[in-house]
């Protein structure tokens, strides 16, 4: 489904990716992990169209999207969950939801505002509640639920449960399991390691920029360098 080759991305300069080859096959759910400043969310936004590379490819759903516009790419189905959520502060939970749903028929709209509440009951409760007002995991859930009314084919997650209370990590990440099962591809960029990688079919680890191990997850969740260099035991 996605097929990142040879992808270079610099700020100003400053190289923060250096050759990454990745892969994320339908309805597979790739971690993507690494310490802080090890190019993870650069590599969603290059994928997003929101860094243009200075060399390489993005392939998307077999076309070559990369230098396209971010909302062409979004509107092709590859659809991010930026960290910090960015979420309208001063508008409803519902009002949220329905911006991801915008280019969207009315009638589907609502059958993925039902399918979101389903999933995240707490904010059909709240749908008339400011976005601004809500919890951290409940903002996040808002950023999920948005990114779900477009119905994505590759969801990009990154960080879901930065600054969120074990609860809701929790709930998000079972979220992301049903998610799964309903069959929509994913790449999540997790902090949480041990999570990441027992949720995960397939893992990268990030390193500098460079993609420095990969594979099956319980493979790199059992294996001791991972143990050692980034689960710190
Ligand atoms: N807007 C920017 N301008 C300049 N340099 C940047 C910018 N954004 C990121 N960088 C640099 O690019 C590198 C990769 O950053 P990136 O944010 O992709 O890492 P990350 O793996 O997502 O880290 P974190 O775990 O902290 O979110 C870092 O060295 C960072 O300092
Ligand atoms: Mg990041």
């Amino acid at each position: 489904m996605l097929t990142v080759r040879d992808l270079h991305v610099d700020y100003a300069g400053v190289v923060a990716l250096r050759g990454v080859d990745l892969r994320v096959g339908a309805g597979e759910l790739v971690a993507l992990v690494g310490a802080n400043g090890a190019g993870k969310s650069t590599l969603l936004a290059a994928v997003s169209g929101l860094h243009r590379p200075v060399r390489g490819t993005v392939t998307f759903l077999d076309e070559d999207v990369s230098g396209l516009p971010a909302y062409r790419i979004a509107r092709r189905g590859a659809v991010l969950v930026p960290e910090g959520r960015r979420l309208f502060g001063h508008q409803t939970v519902v009002q949220n939801l329905l911006l991801g749903g915008y280019h969207r028929t009315a009638a589907e709209r609502e059958a993925e505002l039902a399918r979101v509440y389903e999933l995240f009951p707490v904010l059909a409760e709240r749908s008339g509640q400011r976005a601004g007002t809500l919890s951290g995991g409940e903002q996040q859930m808002v950023a999920l639920g948005r990114a779900l009314m477009s119905r994505p084919k590759l969801l990009m997650l990154d960080e879901p449960s930065l600054g969120i209370s074990p609860k809701f990590t929790k709930m998000i990440f079972e979220v992301l399991a049903e998610i799964r099962r309903a069959g929509t591809t994913m790449l999540l960029v997790e902090q949480n390691l041990r999570a990441a990688l027992e949720l995960a079919d397939r893992a990268y680890v990030l390193q500098t920029g460079e993609v420095v191990m990969s594979g099956p997850a319980d493979e790199l969740a059992a294996s001791d360098e991972v143990r050692r260099s980034y689960l710190g035991l």
